[in-house]
């Protein structure tokens, strides 16, 4: 932990191609990381491009690499991760660049598609809600993955999506993993079928950076150990005993 008068902060300005801008910033106790950014764009650099909307962790909007990490930048106080009063902020890897700290998350998004990590529902509006026991095996594996904020952390943080951007993902994955311990899930094999397709879960190294870094301490790498664990048992055994 660290304090200094003033951060030397250093700032990703451009899209793909750019360069660092350097800006002093005032160090403020209980300063978070989007507390800074905020503070270059209103007081030296207007034009400044970033995202937020809740500032209090549950939008997962605000997301950005500080010195190197993913992190969630409204709930990331300064002191825990400045260096020699140097902080170095650049918009989340492994998705495209577009303006300053804003990249494009439509490629993030798309995993969940690709993924079959759509729910679809056995019952329509006219049914009586479907009671799920929430002591099953299957339904606390499903609590256990869920609260997602979409935030992308763990897709930045991800090596292997580093070296192929086709492979699905961890947040698609785990929320796989959601879906297919959901009896009120229709398209169990169809979403199986994908989750398990090439780059779907055979391609996680198991190195859990994913669960390192998620901000709501999800483990996406244990969602996919789960998915290898019921394609190895089996998953359409398991699907004629339902
Ligand atoms: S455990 Fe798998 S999904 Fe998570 S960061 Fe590593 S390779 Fe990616
Ligand atoms: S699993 Fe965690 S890190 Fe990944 S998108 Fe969801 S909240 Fe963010
Ligand atoms: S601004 Fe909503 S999670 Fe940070």
């Amino acid at each position: 932990m660290e304090t200094a008068k003033s951060l030397r902060v250093r700032v990703w300005r451009g899209g793909e191609s750019g360069y660092w801008a350097e800006y002093a910033v005032a160090a403020r106790d209980n300063q978070t990381v989007l507390d800074v950014v905020t503070e270059i764009q209103r007081r030296h650099e207007p034009s400044l491009a970033y995202r937020f909307a809740c500032r209090v962790g549950v939008c997962g909007s605000c997301a950005m690499t500080v010195n190197g990490q993913p992190r969630w930048t409204c709930r990331t106080h300064v002191r825990k991760v400045v260096h020699d009063g140097q902080l170095t902020i650049e918009p989340l890897r492994n998705l495209p660049r577009i303006k300053d700290l804003v990249c494009d998350l439509e490629p993030f998004i798309d995993t969940w598609q690709r993924a079959g990590a759509i729910f679809q529902g056995r019952s329509d509006r006219n049914d009586p809600p479907q009671k799920v026991d929430p002591e099953s095996i299957s339904r606390k594996q499903a609590d256990a993955a869920l609260q997602c904020i979409n935030c992308g952390v763990c897709y930045s943080a991800c090596d292997v999506v580093y070296w192929n951007r086709r492979y699905l993902g961890p947040a698609a994955l785990n929320r796989v993993w959601t879906l297919l311990n959901d009896e009120r899930h229709s398209e169990h094999q169809g979403t199986f079928n994908k989750a398990f397709s090439r780059d779907g879960c055979s391609s996680c190294h198991s190195h859990g950076n994913c669960a390192r870094f998620c901000p709501v301490e999800l483990s996406p790498a244990s969602s996919i150990a789960g998915l290898k664990k019921m394609a190895f048992r089996g998953y359409k055994a398991r699907l004629a005993h339902e």
